[in-house]
């Protein structure tokens, strides 16, 4: 409620609808993200460790494969499911975004394909081949997502469909797959894994290479143990959920200046608070990208917006929302308010995901140095990160974790080391290793690089999992464990 001058506290007009459906979006407000820790003030609590050294060859989490964004087999309920062998002997199972490692680093989002792998323990994992291995593929590539395993035993994909085109049949297996798969891509692969876009097709911002991104629900198949292997039979059946609608969540078409849209990553769970089944994901606000303005909510409180200096005309273009979809019937989803926003302050809330604890709702997700609004120095303050809120409910009025949100940064002296941050039930996170080779250097440099330098410097493998404690309104880093680790 607020104060009447003389203090007489006078009730709120309009309260807050944060119901599900509800109208009520938090906002990741500057004022808010300029509470994160300069980096003088980095601590412990949470900085990685440093990465010198890092799993190669057939040491890697798909040996011959770049693997970055991963995701484990869950269930409903947000916990990590098993698939059992007659034996009773549990299975776990990852999904990767991956690509043949022939193919430069840079060039992996434009030909990302779904691999899974499977783990009897939790840590050491088996590479299962194709998720999809033939039928409908949708996108001409396919970015991350999240994966249930049903009580009926019934597996259910989330994935995002980027690009146009080959919305018919793939031919596998083999890498000649990936190669297929660049459908609506107008250029060729160069022999040392360079990507060569044809300008003039595809989304003008980004070279000749379509970004339009589409929420598609798999589903059909079985998960079964078959000779130790973790298999899915039945034939897999893909549609389109969720497209951006232009009013809510900003289309490709809107997307008409700075860096480019997400509509993508969905992670879908049951809220235990009403029984219904919702999908998370990456968005922006919708409206045109170049008319979007900073609002008095986005930026702080008056206080605070009186000692604003001047605004850079480019923080608007930094619109980024944790999105939220609901099931409204068997198949059928329904767009509603995102959860969060953070126009003026960050593009991209990439992976958002949801952790349980104490009564309370934790919010995760990750984002990078770069995809924070110009305006002083909150892009020093920010780092290739995981950042967090807490709230009672899903539509929470969310406060920040720790200060201003920032739950784990990378090594001030290597900052591009990891990325795609994903905390699991009791607090384990797992990461991939990006390019630590570059040391203290800006991503930048990665592409000034020869082509077996830019591969030298980067990971493409899972990196050691870290284990955080949540409690209240705070995290603090505690420990590493193994690579790839899931269970503890
Ligand atoms: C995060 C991310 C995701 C996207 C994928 C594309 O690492 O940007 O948002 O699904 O990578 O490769």
């Amino acid at each position: 409620a607020a104060c009447a001058p003389g203090g007489t506290p006078t009730p709120d007009p309009t309260p807050p609808d944060t119901r599900p459906e509800g109208t009520f979006t938090d906002r990741w407000t500057l004022q808010e993200a300029l509470q994160m820790p300069a980096d003088a003030e980095k601590t412990a609590q949470t900085t990685m460790p440093l990465i010198t050294s890092w799993p190669q060859g057939s040491q890697k989490t798909l040996p011959d494969q770049w693997v970055w964004d991963t995701w484990p087999l869950k269930t409903e309920d947000m916990q990590i499911a098993t698939v059992r062998a007659a034996d009773g002997t549990p299975y776990y199972v990852l999904i990767h975004l991956s690509v043949d490692d022939s193919v430069l680093p840079g060039a992996r989002h434009d030909l990302a394909t779904l691999r899974y792998s499977y783990s009897t323990d939790g840590r050491s994992w088996q590479p299962g081949g194709y998720l999809f291995p033939e039928g409908v593929v949708l996108g001409s590539r396919n970015w991350a997502g999240s994966a249930l395993l049903k009580a009926d035993g019934g597996v259910e994909v989330y994935y995002t469909a980027t690009g146009e085109r080959n919305e018919g049949p793939v031919q596998g297996p083999s890498s000649v797959l990936e190669h297929q798969q660049v459908g609506d891509v107008q250029g060729a692969l160069t022999a040392d894994g360079q990507l060569v876009p044809q300008s003039g097709s595809g989304f003008p911002n980004e070279g000749g290479i379509g970004f339009e991104q589409r929420i598609v629900l798999a589903d059909g198949v079985k998960a079964e143990v078959v000779n130790g292997r973790v298999v899915f039979s039945g034939t897999w059946k893909h549609r389109v959920i969720l497209r951006a609608d232009g009013t809510l969540y900003q289309t490709v078409a809107q997307s008409d200046a700075g860096p480019l849209y997400g509509f993508r990553d969905p992670w879908a769970f049951r809220d235990p608070a009403d029984g219904k089944r919702y999908v998370l994901f990456t968005g922006n606000m919708g409206g045109l990208k170049s008319q979007q303005t900073c609002q008095p909510e986005d930026l702080g409180d008056a206080a605070f917006r009186a000692g604003l200096g001047a605004l850079n005309a480019e923080m608007p273009l930094h619109n980024g929302a944790v999105g939220l979809a609901v099931e409204t019937a068997p198949g059928a989803w329904k767009l509603l308010n995102p959860l969060l926003t953070a126009r003026c302050v960050n593009q991209e809330l990439e992976r958002p995901h949801l952790v349980m604890k104490g009564g309370k709702v934790y919010l995760f997700f990750s984002s990078h140095i770069g995809k924070f609004a110009p305006y002083g120095d909150l892009r020093d303050r920010g780092e290739e990160g995981l950042y967090g809120f807490v709230g009672d409910s899903l539509r929470g009025d969310y406060t920040p974790l720790n200060r201003g949100g920032l739950v784990l940064n990378t090594p001030l002296t290597q900052r591009y080391q990891s990325y795609s941050y994903d905390v699991l039930p009791g607090g384990l996170t797992t990461l991939f290793v990006d390019v630590p080779g570059i040391g203290n250097q800006d991503i930048s440099v990665v592409s000034t690089l020869p082509p077996e330098q830019q591969r030298a410097v980067f990971g493409g493998t899972l990196g050691k999992t870290l284990k955080i404690d949540i409690s209240g309104s705070s995290t603090t880093l505690v420990s590493e464990l193994n690579y790839g680790q899931i269970i503890p």
